[in-house]
């Protein structure tokens, strides 16, 4: 199936009001497909529908409004990076809920056609103290889409486990943020940080990829 052959079918990118997801959202419109952005705060996102995949409720909503849709990418993370002395129990299920749960629930609620791709991340397979509620969050986003795929079939279901990208989500480092990247980068085999394009590229193949199924690419440069 040629990117072409996209041109027409509908997508839902939850999550897609900025960083990863928006740029999915911009590339996919591009090439022709019909794009929903699913955000928590619609008001701040021009036609955007109302889902917080913490709940339950505004899922099934969001999904009575836009009906059936071709493909659906989630992108929602809620982080909870703290020792295990120092975890909230809210915090911990609210990562969760962003990760897994909310996913497994937009699988429950939404008539979906063709595809769906879920988010991991790279430290999901790199553990290391501070990060044990992401690294878990991320692993299990590797379980779902196994068995999410096998639940779903012949809808697809994938995951992508994205390493360090400039998405915006590091901004908030401040002037700490060149030095983070450049470490990111040299923890990779190819030498550099991730960009937006590399995991839009990753993201648009599994949309249009219909032998690939149950299956996490990782965009992470080798740093895995
Ligand atoms: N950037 C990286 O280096 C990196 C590395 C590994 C994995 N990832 C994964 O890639 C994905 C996108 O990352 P990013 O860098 O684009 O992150 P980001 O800029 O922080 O975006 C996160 C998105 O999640 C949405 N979100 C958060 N909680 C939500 C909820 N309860 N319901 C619905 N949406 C919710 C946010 O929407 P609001 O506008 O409502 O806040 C935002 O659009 C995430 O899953 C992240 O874990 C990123």
């Amino acid at each position: 199936m040629t990117q072409r052959e996209l041109d027409g079918q509908t997508l839902f990118v939850i999550g897609g009001g900025r960083g990863i997801g928006a740029a999915i959202a911009t590339r996919a419109r591009q090439v022709g497909m019909v794009v929903t952005v699913g955000a928590r705060d619609p008001l701040a996102i021009d036609g955007a529908v109302r889902l917080d995949l913490t709940d339950e409720a505004t899922i099934a909503a969001a999904s009575a409004q836009i009906g059936a849709v071709d493909h659906v990418v989630t992108l929602g993370s809620l982080p909870h990076d703290a020792p295990v002395a120092g975890l909230d129990r809210d915090r911990m299920v609210a990562a969760f809920e962003a990760k897994v749960i909310g996913p497994i629930l937009v699988a429950k609620h939404f008539e979906i056609r063709q595809s769906m791709t879920l988010f991991a991340g790279v430290v999901g397979w790199r553990p290391g103290p501070g990060s044990i509620v992401k690294g878990i969050t991320n692993g299990a986003v590797d379980y779902a889409v196994r068995h999410l795929a096998a639940n779903l079939a012949p809808v697809r279901v994938n995951a992508i486990a994205p390493g360090i990208i400039d998405s915006g989500a590091w901004d908030a480092k401040g002037e700490a943020k060149p030095a983070f990247l450049t470490g990111a980068a040299g923890q990779t085999l190819v030498g550099r940080h991730g960009e937006l394009d590399d995991v839009v590229d990753a993201a648009l193949w599994l949309i249009r990829s219909p032998y690939v199924d149950g299956e996490t690419i990782h965009v992470d440069g080798g740093r895995r």
